[in-house]
């Protein structure tokens, strides 16, 4: 199975999941990672089922702009099947060929990404290429690095080798890719790396 239909078919579960009551508390708490500004440009990237929609336009409101972008059309589905404001657009696309054009975003947002993607250097540097100079690139996970590295070692053939990479080796990739000012936190509950593009 592609790692494609893998999220897709995941789809349903991973929006299951995030149904609990508190996780919109939880994840605007979280959200304060993102530094958010109001009118910031913003691409969410690999955004799953859109669950970040409502807390990055509660920040940005109506003069932002967010794109919402998924490779899986299972989870992306489901985003655009919620409510959402017109400033809030849906786009299939892989971070490693992103159709943007250049310089377009004030940030970009990686939340429970990066892991997952297969060619980690290429996708940085499109990040890097679509943010504005100075914009931020966030990379976030609502857990540390290794009670994720376990939990994707368990998830069976398709995702289990999808480590999040070494501090070290992150600094390189982000540096590599033109990136600077990178700050990694890395604790049980959080991981959390900015770059400035
Ligand atoms: C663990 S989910 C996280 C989804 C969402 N960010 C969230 O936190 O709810 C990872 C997402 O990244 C997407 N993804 C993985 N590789 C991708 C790629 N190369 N291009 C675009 N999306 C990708 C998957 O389809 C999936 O929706």
């Amino acid at each position: 199975m592609t790692k494609r239909d893998f999220f897709s078919h995941l789809s349903a579960s991973w929006e299951d999941r995030h149904q609990e009551p508190g996780e919109l508390e939880r994840l605007r708490h979280f959200s304060r990672h993102f530094r958010l500004q109001p009118g910031e440009r913003v691409l969410d990237a690999g955004c799953g089922c859109g669950r970040l929609v409502p807390v990055i336009c509660e920040a940005i409101g109506a003069n932002g702009r967010l794109v919402e972008l998924d490779f899986a059309p299972g989870m992306l589905a489901i985003g655009r099947g919620k409510p959402h404001a017109d400033n809030v657009f849906f786009v299939l696309g892989d971070v490693h060929r992103l159709r943007l054009p250049d310089n377009g975003f004030d940030k970009v947002i990686a939340l429970a990404l990066l892991p997952h993607i297969d060619d980690k250097e290429v996708a940085l540097r499109e990040f890097r290429r679509v943010l504005r100079p100075g914009g931020l690139l966030v990379i976030a996970h609502q857990m540390g690095r290794e009670a994720l590295d376990r939990l994707h070692n368990q998830g069976g053939d398709v995702i289990q080798s999808d480590l999040l990479p070494e501090r070290a080796a992150l600094a390189g990739l982000l540096a590599d890719a033109g990136f600077s000012d990178v700050e990694i936190l890395d604790e049980p509950d959080q991981y959390i790396a900015w770059a400035r593009a």
